[in-house]
């Protein structure tokens, strides 16, 4: 039977505004508006209630926020462990035989692995004695470097019961950034794989983590054998998963962790070429997790929850591992790619395992539209409630192509924002609640405050574009610090408006009062397909070849991935060529895999600089941008701007 309950109602008075239907508000956990007043008058005991009542704590906190700029903590004093709260707790109950993990796998014919509370609970207590035994212990950095398998949230649940920070590093990347992430961490153990399949392919993972480990502090390297394919093999430190589970005892008592004790590392692009460990503690992530789960995504058990993110990127730590675990919640882990063996993939897995919300970024919404509407009518999608989006921008297209072809104009649309730094959700609008807009992501997570500053740092009414920035009381998922770096965190957060004023690196506009609309980064971090990547980082690639005098990277827009990485190069030697584009743009991906890669490589004879030398990235990203230059007075060299215009073939829009 076909499911005809519809979610949304179209706003009378305003064209694309929608406004949760009865059914859905009274579906919703939340669906009083009083609540962003309510919090907001005492957003501490706001979140002293929720941490009481969506969480076991072994022990209260003594102190339920306190501050001492730039830092802060939230319920120190309090004790717990985030894999009971994910585990244990649940197996004590109804659900311990509810599933928690549907693997989708690929190869396609390889039939779904689902796990129970009950399974993965016993899978995760053997892991941690397997870590025990080779003496990971509370405070131990471990490296996760595994793809879209279940073995991962095992892996991290496993470290959060011994109390040992996972650091997860993206799959896909190059062995040369897990090197230098093992290494900023000083993690003893390495969890990989011997492969995966992409495409129908094995693809060799263990080549690149002995690439990466040499010579670095990790002691052993754990490998659970997927493919089976032929590895490399180093005798005392490369040990199968399967074996040191055979061996392993099936219960391992949780670490009683303070709420302030790091529950992981996890890296991301910033501005400069160097990748920052964002650190995230138990209590306050947790807290977080779980309730923005429950109220963003409408979480209930008949629901099966997909979120199609990597679990090497914040998403997939907080939305595939910590918040849907926490609230008890099916989901749905896939490993293959989403136009394989056709690219009605994703619609028939919808359909066959029941997906009832579905959570993904605007890139791959993009793409789906531009595939076209057949590959959606294969499937019966009426079983979805709730569609959400996360990582990047929307444009209006693909927000209402969302909304009315995947939606069926039934399911309201939840624009997230927030980073790896917020560790959970920050602003959208809440589905018992609305409104739901194009384009706009809502409001701030009630017991949160944000606000747009203009550069001085005076807040700015609807309409007017500045910067946005998060105001004290900070979330409880904030990070705490940069791992090793503290000057980093200070410089990164808080300088721009002081260190009671967290600055996100986002221009963004109030569209009505309230409720926000994010535009963009402003600062040297690009997003290509919803990925963080670093100018810097890229550049630094880019200059590693040897005919590269010097370069600069930005983002230029591009339809799908919203934007996409050009690089202007001056050479050092030889003359620019189509193969020597094609050889740079190889050097990158080995260097930092394929996520980094260059679209496009320019070569110019000179870039515009500033009288001390420095290029003018700004002036590089308006000619990628066909937005006006403005003033060049501050160039040194206005004439390398002409010859630039006619390289990209520059359109004033003004
Ligand atoms: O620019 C914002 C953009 O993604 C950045 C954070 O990237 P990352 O740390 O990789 O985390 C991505 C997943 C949370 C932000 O600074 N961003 C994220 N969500 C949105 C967004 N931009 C606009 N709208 C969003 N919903």
């Amino acid at each position: 039977m076909k499911e005809t309950t519809t979610w949304v109602v179209a706003d009378p008075d305003q064209e694309d505004m929608f406004w949760p239907s009865e059914a859905m508000k009274q579906r919703a956990w939340m669906s009083d508006p009083s609540i962003y007043e309510e919090s907001d008058k005492d957003p501490v005991a706001f979140w002293e209630k929720l941490a009481r009542e969506g969480l076991h704590w072994y022990k209260e906190w003594d102190t339920a926020y306190n501050e001492a700029p730039p830092y802060f903590t939230w319920f120190q004093g309090g004790r717990l462990n985030a894999s009971y709260n994910c585990l244990d707790r649940h197996v004590k109950t109804w659900r311990r035989n509810k599933v928690a993990i549907i693997g989708v796998r690929e190869p396609i014919d390889e039939p779904a692995q689902s796990l129970t509370y009950y399974d993965l609970y016993r899978e995760v207590n053997k892991f941690a004695n397997v870590l025990k035994s080779l003496g990971v212990g509370r405070g131990d950095r471990v490296s996760i470097y595994l793809p879209m398998i279940p073995e991962a949230q095992i892996a991290m649940l496993a470290c959060a019961r011994l109390g040992a920070p996972h650091s997860v590093v993206f799959s896909a990347f190059a062995p040369d950034s897990l090197r230098s992430r093992i290494e900023d961490a000083g993690s003893k153990v390495l969890i990989t794989c011997d492969g995966y399949y992409r495409r129908g392919r094995p693809v060799n993972l263990k080549n690149n983590a002995d690439d990466a480990v040499e010579g670095t502090t990790i002691e052993d390297v754990i490998v659970f054998r997927r493919t089976g394919q032929e590895v490399n093999w180093v005798e005392d430190r490369d040990h199968w998963w399967h074996e040191l589970m055979a061996e392993a005892d099936p219960y391992c008592e949780p670490e009683v962790m303070d709420s302030e004790e790091t529950l992981y590392i996890l890296y991301t692009s910033g501005t400069t070429g160097k990748p920052k460990g964002v650190i995230h503690t138990t209590g306050g992530h947790m807290v977080q997790a779980h309730w923005t789960t429950l109220w963003d995504f409408d979480l209930h058990d008949e629901d099966v929850f997909w979120c199609t993110a990597d679990i090497g990127w914040v998403t997939g730590h907080t939305y595939n591992v910590y918040g849907p675990l926490s609230v008890g919640a099916t989901q749905i882990f896939f490993e293959g790619a989403p136009d394989f063996p056709d690219r009605s993939r994703v619609w028939q897995i919808v359909e066959n395992h029941g997906v009832t919300v579905f959570y993904t970024a605007p890139t791959l919404i993009r793409m789906f539209a531009g595939w076209g509407d057949e590959w959606l009518k294969k499937h019966d999608l009426s079983g979805l409630r709730l569609l959400a989006t996360v990582g990047e921008p929307i444009n209006r297209e693909a927000w209402m192509w969302f909304f009315n072809k995947v939606g069926g104009g039934r399911c309201p649309v939840i624009d997230t924002w927030w980073q790896t730094e917020t560790g959970g959700t920050l602003i959208n609008a809440l589905p018992g609640i609305g409104p739901f807009i194009p384009t706009v992501a809502g409001r701030s997570f009630p017991g949160t405050r944000h606000e747009i500053l203009d550069e001085q740092g005076n807040p700015l009414g609807v309409g007017e574009g500045g910067l946005l920035v998060q105001k004290s009381p900070f979330g409880p998922g904030m990070l705490r610090g940069v791992y090793g770096d503290p000057e980093m965190y200070k410089d990164n957060y808080w300088t721009e408006y002081g260190d009671r004023t967290y600055y996100t690196g986002d221009g963004a506009r109030l569209f009505i009062e309230d409720n926000f609309r994010i535009t963009g980064r402003v600062d040297d971090v690009m997003k290509v397909a919803g990925h963080r990547l670093s100018s810097a980082e890229v550049e630094n690639a880019v200059c590693g070849h040897p005919q590269v005098a010097e370069c600069a990277v930005v983002a230029a827009p591009h339809d799908i991935k919203g934007t996409t990485p050009y690089a202007f190069v001056r050479l050092s030697e030889g003359e620019p060529s189509e193969e020597l584009a094609k050889e740079i743009i190889t050097h990158v991906v080995k260097a930092l895999g394929p996520t980094c890669r260059p679209e496009k490589i320019l070569f110019a004879d000179a870039l515009p600089r500033t009288r001390s030398g420095k290029i003018m990235r700004r002036i590089l990203q308006r000619l990628v941008s066909d937005e006006p230059i403005g003033d060049t007075v501050t160039i040194e060299n206005p004439e390398s701007v002409d010859t630039l215009k006619a390289l990209v073939g520059y359109r004033d829009k003004s």
